[in-house]
């Protein structure tokens, strides 16, 4: 099922309500108000109007309309085939729900503050259609085994739209890869020069990120594929309902096992709220490596006009806003996390109103990843490499000193710590110089050792360096080619 997520043109009024001033004024402005139909028998009066804005949820959860509905026809479904009602009040009842999707679909559905949530503003509405049978539908279940039931269909939808932005990604990464395979750059650790590397092999560390937060997602989607519906407020239900009938309605794996535990845990949410932090915080590295990489010192990528923004002063900038964003859209994704995180700890069991709070912060993490996933996408799929920067700068900055001492290990016979130190006094000498280890003379090194011969200017080029590493996973061009393989073999299974 797919989730009509409001876009700004599209969304609908808030229907927050303004809270009136508390005090005598505001319980005059209460007086009217009449209990809730719903729970209101043992109720004289309905509720002050700050208790509404603070109990209402229906400004955010009726993104789970689709869901509530969905999870209410399988319900009443099972109800009639277990003689508990009769097909025809289920008959009416799922006929008269579609009409509800219906009128939400179509922006028709006037939600109401007052009936606080998704769950009571779709049975009222229901009602009105109806009539009678209406009143039928919640037996056997509880708003906490109905809202448990939606928030799992809603999350399990964003599992699946990861796993698929996550997907998209990784293709325009191994196209770069493959592009790029022996595009030497250079490596860093500390942001230093480290030793020269493939541009296909940096762009694969990324694919293999985007690797693990997809196998999260599915397996955070695999463990909430559990139902709770039939779990009713806490204990479980009287009535001689089936769970696996609903279960298997909704594409859950099984029932859930426990009915407290499906009533008051969040944890698939916390799960999926964790991968999410994962994967934007991959985002934000890679987002941050071409904000550098496209500043003007560096110039190894370029990001095209689409992907771009102007300055309104400064007549030369390109902005990489878009890198910039993703970059801090970790910051919601993880701060939706700890909130997420903060309102489960220490709740006792069973279901406590804490947990409307899940939703907000699910909802806006799920959406901010998915546009950032997208935002890469797009701009990963039309960057522009400019391949001679990467390889000027990789033979800048000593990157192949390691190269220089693994040949006098090799070819000389000296032990790795030796080799280094007289590495670390080439690299002096051609730093007092100022110029690059190729361009010292085969008397300067003969000076610092004398084992060295002509056949070391072999291993000084950035070229040989890369197709000299590799060990499996290593960054020489036919690793990275045999990864990339690896990879579109993995993707044309997921087409
Ligand atoms: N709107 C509520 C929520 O999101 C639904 C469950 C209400 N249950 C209750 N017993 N008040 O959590």
């Amino acid at each position: 099922m797919t989730d009509a997520r409001p876009t700004p043109e599209t969304a609908p009024p808030d229907a927050r309500p303004t809270p009136a001033a508390p005090g005598p004024a505001g319980a005059a402005a209460d007086a009217g108000r009449t209990a809730n139909s719903m729970w209101g028998g043992r109720f004289a009066a309905g509720p002050d109007a700050i208790m509404e804005a603070i109990n209402a949820s229906i400004a955010y959860d009726r993104r789970m309309s689709a869901q509530d509905i969905r999870g209410s026809r399988a319900h009443a479904a099972m109800l009639a085939a277990q003689g508990i009602i009769t097909d025809s009040d289920a008959a009416a009842i799922g006929k008269g729900l579609l009409t509800v999707l219906s009128e939400i679909e179509a922006g028709e559905f006037a939600f109401s503050a007052a009936l606080e949530d998704i769950h009571m503003n779709v049975e009222a509405r229901l009602k009105e259609l109806i009539g009678e049978p209406a009143g039928r539908l919640h037996t056997a279940r509880s708003r906490n085994d109905q809202v448990a039931t939606d928030f799992r269909l809603w999350v399990r939808d964003q599992c699946d739209a990861a796993v698929g932005g996550c997907r998209a990604l990784i293709g325009s990464l191994v196209a770069q890869a493959e592009a790029g395979a022996d595009w030497v750059m250079p490596g860093f650790t500390h942001l230093q020069t480290a030793q020269p590397v493939t541009w296909g092999h940096h762009m694969m560390a990324y694919v293999e990120m985007l690797g693990r937060d997809m196998g999260r997602f599915a397996d955070a989607r695999a463990r909430m594929n559990e139902s709770p519906l039939g779990s009713a407020a806490l204990a479980g239900t009287g009535f001689p309902i089936d769970r696996d009938a609903t279960a298997r309605a909704l594409g859950f794996d099984r029932p859930t096992a426990n009915s407290l535990d499906a009533v008051s845990d969040r944890d698939f949410a916390l799960e999926f709220l964790a991968a999410a932090a994962i994967c934007a915080t991959h985002l934000s590295r890679l987002a941050e490596e071409l904000v550098i990489w496209s500043s003007a010192q560096f110039r190894f990528v370029a990001m095209s006009d689409r992907w771009s923004t102007g300055s309104s002063i400064m007549p030369q900038k390109r902005n990489p806003d878009a890198a910039e964003l993703i970059r801090a859209k970790i910051g919601r994704i993880l701060g939706a996390a700890v909130a997420l995180f903060t309102v489960m700890k220490g709740l006792p069991l069973a279901y406590s109103k804490d947990m409307q709070e899940d939703k907000e912060q699910v909802f806006d993490a799920a959406d901010t990843l998915m546009l950032a996933l997208a935002a890469m996408t797009g701009m990963m799929s039309d960057l522009t490499v400019n391949r001679d920067r990467l390889e000027a700068a990789a033979a800048s900055g000593f990157s192949t000193a390691t190269d220089l001492a693994d040949w006098l290990v090799r070819e000389a016979g000296l032990p790795f710590r030796d080799a280094h130190h007289a590495t670390g006094a080439l690299v002096a000498a051609a730093e007092a110089r100022g110029v690059d280890l190729p361009d010292l003379s085969l008397d300067e090194m003969q000076a610092v050792n004398p084992a060295i011969t002509a056949a070391v200017y072999e291993v000084l080029g950035v070229g040989n360096s890369v197709a000299s590493r590799r060990s499996y996973g290593g960054t020489a061009p036919d690793q990275v080619r045999a990864q990339v393989s690896r990879w579109k073999t993995a993707m044309e299974g997921w087409a």
